[in-house]
């Protein structure tokens, strides 16, 4: 079940195929996670091409709005037969309920669903001055989670940092899906609360979101190697 996600962050269909056919000769194919650029870029069509081509798909398009809609798109969102999606938690109970609903087909198999809790760029303090929400931010992540398990959700996006919490909190099989993921020798970016492959697999992670350090890389396919050796040693 656990497995290295690359977070596909390109603007273009063409890029993304030109970048996915480096790991043409790869022995693991890999897990992609599409996210709201590509896809309001290209549409549902380069969802199809890329699953043609044999990868699991994650679709990130993290979901909020009233239950009825994200059920109605949920059901679309599930004919194309992405693997993991995800909503806001911010939702509520009721939107993620409807939210499952819509995504089960009709022999019974879904994609997993995952929620957002808090992002990882919206810091305890402005949570408290600018949305008003007054518990801490490890609460409230505690708090979104539970409600997300209440819900018959999968698992929750998180910081690695914060996975041991989560699963605490929800039970071990509840799935801890973490980017962030930096390697020992490498620089952050703009990420703050980040931590390694091997780190990750220890603290819990399930799935560990991988953008920059591979698509970025001189040699992407190496980088995906590295981080599939440090997460998924044999
Ligand atoms: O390039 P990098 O490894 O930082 O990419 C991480 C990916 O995970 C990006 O697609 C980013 O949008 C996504 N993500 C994140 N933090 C969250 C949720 C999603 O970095 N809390």
């Amino acid at each position: 079940m656990k497995d290295v996600i690359i977070a596909c962050d390109f603007s273009s269909g063409t890029q993304v195929l030109e970048f996915l056919d480096k790991f043409a000769s790869c022995a693991r194919k890999p897990f992609v996670k599409i996210g709201m650029e590509l896809y309001y870029a290209e549409g549902p069509s380069i969802v199809r091409e890329i699953k043609k081509r044999g990868h699991r798909i994650f679709l990130d398009l993290k979901l909020h709005d009233i239950p009825n809609t994200v059920r109605k798109t949920m059901k679309v969102l599930s004919n194309l037969d992405v693997d993991m999606t995800n909503v806001h938690a911010a939702g509520t109970i009721d939107m993620m309920k409807a939210a499952l609903e819509g995504l089960t087909r009709e022999d019974g198999t879904r994609p997993l669903l995952i929620a957002v809790t808090q992002l990882t760029s919206t810091s305890e303090e402005r949570m408290q001055k600018e949305l008003l929400i007054g518990a801490g931010i490890a609460d409230t992540i505690a708090h979104y989670a539970s409600n997300a398990a209440e819900a018959g959700l999968d698992g929750v996006v998180c910081s690695p940092l914060e996975a041991a919490m989560v699963k605490e909190k929800c039970g071990s099989g509840f799935i801890a899906v973490t980017p962030g993921i930096r390697f020992a020798d490498a620089a952050a970016d703009d990420q703050v609360r980040i931590t390694t492959p091997a780190r990750a697999r220890e603290i819990g992670s399930d799935f560990i979101v991988v953008g920059r350090p591979i698509t970025a890389a001189e040699d992407p396919v190496a980088a995906y190697e590295r981080c599939v050796k440090e997460f998924l040693p044999e």
